[in-house]
């Protein structure tokens, strides 16, 4: 649903957007897309989409203004009279000329995304008495409470009563009515502040952080008995913690929701169109390009890839994604540098030769990603630069793993926990040693992006791989939960992909058995290396660290129900919210480029929009199998103690 759009046609004056030739603040260029059929069907569906045909005929352009934004749609002919330039964000330096296209023989629409419609000078300035007395006080035509306007509406209301209480010149109906609409819109704000983030900074209102602060254990919705105690010590020694320290700021970024509504199967067309194929860029191998039809598939398998990649599938999975996704040409990424990067990283993951935390894990859930971003829709509702941002997340998240937790870096009192102050120090190396990878120029894929683009795209990235810290675990996952309980919740960008990579980062056990049982082996592998380290320094074993008094069934029956369970849950929850008004808007649209998933229910109703979850079935499968396990370990263990426990026969008479 399209609220309170409004357009405005414009001439196609070059540079100019709403007769401004300043663009500076031109948030990001989303799309270019060949208007192909698909495309441009979609985008001509889109209501309240006025045209404009200038002078010369050369080009079209409108704004749509939707939620505060504004949008700038060029239409270009066939011939290669691209959109015009200007309406780029700066990217210094200067960019080279185009690597992978040549001007464009169909006709291209370009659709530019303003950060906002209003400057911030423009924003909440205090009202003259000219305006107050200018002002309607009707209540029936003002924007959704939601919306950046409904606040200076709102303000500017409040200016007004009191003026008027001063000259004692208001109805009582008059005044109810603006102060409720008021209190509405302050609401909405509190809704949006929220989110932990911002909360969390001491600048928040007390009211919000109080409703922050109470984290409690959920662990303690855990029975006591459900669970053996060196599993429920696990849990909790590794999945709470204290009140989170961290106080990081997360932009306040655009809604794209609505705007996604109009535009959103031009920019899947678009997306797919300016992929190059992997074959033009870089070499694959025969067997490689075999394994990556399967790509999509939940249930991918990975260790295939890495057999047939030699070793090096970060090195082509993740040349492969960034590929598919139009990120090379999007963000002028050069080929050799791409895989300059991605080899420097797989060496970083091979670097302590760990039996889990390698280059195929990082292969793995990096895969995974990019199956909640096709599969789901999910790609839909990103921007490209947060696409990007997530995917090199998912590359990245464990880079240079040591083997070893963070519970053992602080323990033995490492150099990285002396770094990091004991907080994320695993979390924090992965993503400062990767920024420092991408300082070196031959490894520098970011080279290309402006300024606000790089910033963006890092604390996105910064804000993803600190959320894999699982001691954040069950405070990311309450406030989602309490997010999505909100009766109209706003989902922000950065949280969602963060809850994505985590439970991507988490999701063997929700695949098929061998995959995941091939996972455990290699993690608990990992796990007693580090007990025997443990051992030989005079430390306690960490939880599942001591190879010989591990229970492996039952901690991963309890990983499965305390922690993958209910995070695949709340995942699919967000995602149905996010992508139900996107699949109900494409209902209305003629494309069928955008992959939406529904449960034949029958139902058009967008709120029953399900997502295919073909984990649920695998969890299922996996803990049924690991509880026939328990069950002959636990009798294995009964049988062993009887025999220790049994008198030998006496000689005596
Ligand atoms: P990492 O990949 O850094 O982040 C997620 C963490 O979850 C992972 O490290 C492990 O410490 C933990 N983890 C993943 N799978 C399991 C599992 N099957 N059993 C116990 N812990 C797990
Ligand atoms: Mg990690
Ligand atoms: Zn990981």
């Amino acid at each position: 649903m399209m609220r309170r759009g409004k357009v405005l046609l414009e001439g196609s004056r070059q540079g100019s957007v709403d007769g401004k030739t300043n663009v500076a603040n031109d948030k990001e260029l989303v799309h270019k897309c060949h208007s192909d059929p698909g495309g441009g069907r979609a985008l001509g569906a889109a209501p309240r989409t006025h045209r404009h045909r200038s002078a010369s005929g050369a080009t079209r352009k409108c704004v749509l203004t939707l939620d505060g934004y504004s949008y700038v749609i060029v239409a270009s002919p066939p011939g290669g009279a691209t959109a015009p330039r200007e309406e780029a964000p700066p990217r210094p330096p200067p960019p080279p000329a185009p690597r992978n296209g040549t001007p464009p023989k169909q006709g291209a629409l370009t659709i530019v995304r303003r950060s906002s419609s209003r400057s911030k000078a423009e924003s909440c300035p205090t009202p003259t008495d000219e305006q107050l007395d200018s002002l309607d006080l009707d209540t029936e035509h003002l924007p959704a409470v939601d919306t950046p306007d409904a606040c200076d509406k709102a303000a500017l209301r409040l200016r007004y009563l009191l003026r008027q209480l001063n000259r004692g010149e208001i109805s009582a109906e008059t005044l109810q009515k603006n102060l409720q609409y008021a209190a509405k819109v302050l609401e909405a704000v509190y809704i949006d502040e929220t989110k932990p983030a911002v909360a969390r900074q001491q600048s928040a209102p007390t009211l919000v952080f109080r409703r922050l602060a109470d984290e409690d254990d959920e662990l303690s919705e855990v029975q006591p008995d459900a669970v053996p105690p060196e599993v429920r010590e696990w849990l909790a020694s590794t999945f709470t913690r204290q009140l989170a320290t961290a106080k990081r700021k997360s932009d306040e970024k655009p809604k794209f929701r609505s705007v996604a509504h109009a535009i959103r199967a031009g920019i899947f067309v678009d997306r797919i169109y300016r992929r190059v194929t992997s074959t033009a860029l870089m070499q694959f191998p025969q067997d490689v390009i075999r394994v990556l039809k399967t790509l999509d598939e939940w249930s991918f398998d990975v260790f295939a890839l890495h057999e047939a990649s030699g070793g090096a599938p970060v090195k082509y999975l993740g040349y492969e994604l960034l590929n598919r996704y139009g990120m090379i040409h999007k963000f002028k990424v050069p080929p050799t540098t791409l895989e300059n990067f991605l080899n420097r990283i797989e060496e970083g993951y091979c670097k302590f030769h760990n039996p889990y935390h390698n280059n195929l894990h990082a292969a793995d859930v990096a895969q995974t990603v990019h199956y909640m971003l096709c599969q789901t829709g999910l790609m839909n509702w990103l921007s490209d630069l947060e696409i990007f941002a997530t995917l090199v997340a998912a590359v990245v998240h464990d880079y240079e793993h040591t083997g070893t937790t963070n519970n053992f870096h602080v323990m033995s009192g490492s150099d990285t926990a002396l770094l990091y102050n004991d907080r994320a120090v695993l979390e924090n190396h992965h993503i400062s040693a990767a920024f420092r990878l991408m300082r070196d120029e031959e490894c520098n894929l970011l080279q290309n992006l402006s300024r606000e683009e790089f910033r963006e795209f890092r604390t996105l990235v910064i804000d993803m791989v600190l959320a894999t810290d699982m001691s954040f675990h069950f405070q990311q996952l309450k406030n989602m939960r309490s997010l999505l309980s909100l009766a109209e919740p706003t989902v922000d960008k950065s949280k969602a992909a963060s809850l994505i990579l985590h439970c991507c980062d988490i999701s063997h056990p929700a695949k098929r058995w061998d995959l995941h049982h091939r996972w455990t082996m290699s993690l608990l592998d990992e796990f007693f290396l580090q007990g025997d380290k443990e051992r030989d320094l005079g430390l306690p074993f960490s939880p599942l660290c001591d190879r010989n008094n591990t229970l492996v069934a039952e901690s991963q029956i309890g990983f499965i129900e305390f922690i993958v369970e209910p995070s695949m849950g709340v995942c699919a929850d967000m995602l149905e919210c996010i992508l139900g008004p996107l699949h109900s808007s494409s209902k209305n649209s003629t494309s069928s480029a955008e992959p939406i998933n529904e449960e034949s229910t029958g139902n058009e109703n967008s709120s029953k929009f399900k997502i295919r979850k073909p984990w649920v079935a695998c969890l299922s499968d996996n803990k049924k199998i690991w509880k026939e396990q328990a069950a002959k370990d636990a009798e294995a263990r009964a049988k062993q103690e009887e025999e220790n426990n049994s008198v030998p026969p006496t000689t005596e008479e």
